[in-house]
């Protein structure tokens, strides 16, 4: 079985389609309006931590089960611990990938739907610079409009998929992310240059810690494993596909290390244009739809960069809801024997059915409220702030004390010998953050945002 395998083409190929994943509409869509609505500067902080000690570590582990077992989530952990249990925490990640492609294809649906505005010229017609937010609530709240676009874009992952790995995921990638960073360096770069761009540049930098509550805390965290596409196996799949040769944690590195970085490029570049043109940092989801548009205008060539750019973010999305797809699939072709073409299909089927109430939550449906959020908001925050750091607490806690050092260092060693040699302090880093830090500080984020901690804390002084 291990033999017919697919396997990545070299160690770059795993690398740029694991930052494909990790990178997409989680950085240039997700991290500035959640950023924008918790605060700016304080959230960016708590983010910032959150990524460099939880993160990082769950990420060299979650891509180290994935290349140790070469098997998808609910097969990789029954192998190493024979135990159903621990086969469910893979199951969790797949119900995860379910649910996250089911929102995420939607807002990868408006950026195709803003290629089209884009070649239209449509942003040029805008004479205030508000009519772009208003211009985006008229094209959300046309129901043909919202699920054309989300249907094709399903159907865009369901054929990469359908292709395999090294085929489809491996060669788009190595394409697309390139291009897309120098986009939005150039963005970035306008973006400072607006007139009013520093109001944005101090949102950013500037912390204001009364912003910050548990449930800022917990949003953070989410994001976090969210953005670096943790917590449900994609980054366990795409590391099943990984040579043995290859040094894991370098691997881990440059993918949080180029994540973060286009989190925060996007960020400036948002920031400083919606400050400059008055536009509200709090807009919710619509965030880059409203404010782009304005600033491509005041571009010089403002009419191509706009089309290029919501080409690209439309690509960025679909590296992601590859992976996305991509466990779901892997656990039906390896454990439940079905063909991979038959297995993309359907399934993709299903988490299009899924996601037509969150994309009817913007028009048909926005009335309708659970526990005051939207369908949409609902079904994103059940899976990115519960499902993913539950799930990275979990692998954490596997991998530091089901699965034992002991038998875990010798996997993390291939690969990375010279690693091991050099800076052996790296590796009691990890341990460490692994085996305590990690579980400890996403056990109590849910405590405390569950409002018990206080409670605790009251009781004891
Ligand atoms: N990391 C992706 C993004 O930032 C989203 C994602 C989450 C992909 C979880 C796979 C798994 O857009």
């Amino acid at each position: 079985m291990e033999a017919q395998r697919e396997s990545w083409g070299s160690k770059t190929g795993f690398i740029l389609a694991a930052a494909g994943s990790a990178i997409g509409l989680g950085n240039i869509w997700k991290f500035p309006y959640i950023a924008g609505e918790n605060g700016g500067a304080s959230f960016v902080i708590v983010y910032l931590i959150c990524i460099a000690v939880i993160g990082f570590p769950v990420l060299i582990a979650e891509i180290l089960i994935g290349r140790s077992t070469q098997r998808n989530p609910v097969g990789a952990f029954f192998k190493l611990s024979g135990s159903k249990f621990w086969a469910g925490v893979g199951g969790m990640g797949i119900v995860g990938g379910f649910l996250i492609l089911s929102f995420y294809a939607i807002i990868a649906g408006w950026s195709i739907g803003y290629i089209v505005e884009a070649i239209d010229g449509n942003f040029f017609n805008f004479v205030e610079e508000t009519a772009s937010a208003q211009h985006f609530l008229n094209l959300v709240g046309n129901v043909y409009w919202i699920l054309g676009y989300f249907i094709f874009f399903m159907m865009l992952t369901t054929v990469i998929v359908f292709a395999g790995v090294k085929k489809g995921i491996e060669r788009g990638s190595k394409i697309m992310m390139p291009i897309l960073f120098f986009l939005l360096i150039i963005l970035m770069i306008r973006g400072i240059t607006l007139n009013g761009a520093e109001k944005g540049l101090e949102f950013l930098w500037n912390p204001d810690w009364s912003k910050i509550n548990a449930n800022t805390i917990l949003i953070a965290l989410g994001h976090a494993f969210f953005t670096l596409s943790l917590g449900m196996g994609a980054m366990l799949t795409y590391g099943s596909y990984m040579s043995k040769k290859d040094n894991i944690i370098s691997s881990a590195f440059q993918i949080v290390f180029l994540d973060t970085i286009i989190a925060l490029i996007a960020g400036i570049a948002i920031f400083t244009a919606v400050f400059a043109t008055g536009l509200n940092p709090q807009a919710g989801p619509g965030l880059i739809f409203h404010t782009l548009p304005s600033v491509f205008i005041k571009m010089p060539g403002g009419y191509f960069f706009s089309i290029l750019f919501f080409i690209l973010l439309t690509l960025a999305a679909l590296t992601s809801s590859i992976s996305l797809l991509e466990v779901v699939v892997s656990y039906f072709v390896d454990e439940r024997k079905w063909k991979r073409h038959h297995a993309a299909i359907v399934l993709a089927f299903f988490i299009t059915l899924l996601g037509v109430p969150s994309a009817l939550s913007y028009n048909v449906l926005s009335d309708f409220t659970i526990a005051g959020k939207n369908f949409f908001d609902l079904v994103d925050f059940i899976a990115s702030n519960i499902l993913l750091p539950l799930g990275g607490l979990l692998i954490s806690v596997f991998v530091a004390w089901k699965w034992g050092f002991k038998k875990v260092l010798p996997n993390l060693r291939e690969g990375a010998e010279n690693l091991f040699e050099k800076y052996p302090w790296v590796i009691s880093f990890w341990k460490i953050f692994l085996k305590y830090f990690s579980p400890i500080l996403i056990f109590l984020v849910f405590l405390n945002s569950i409002g018990i901690l206080d409670k605790i804390i009251e009781l004891f002084f």
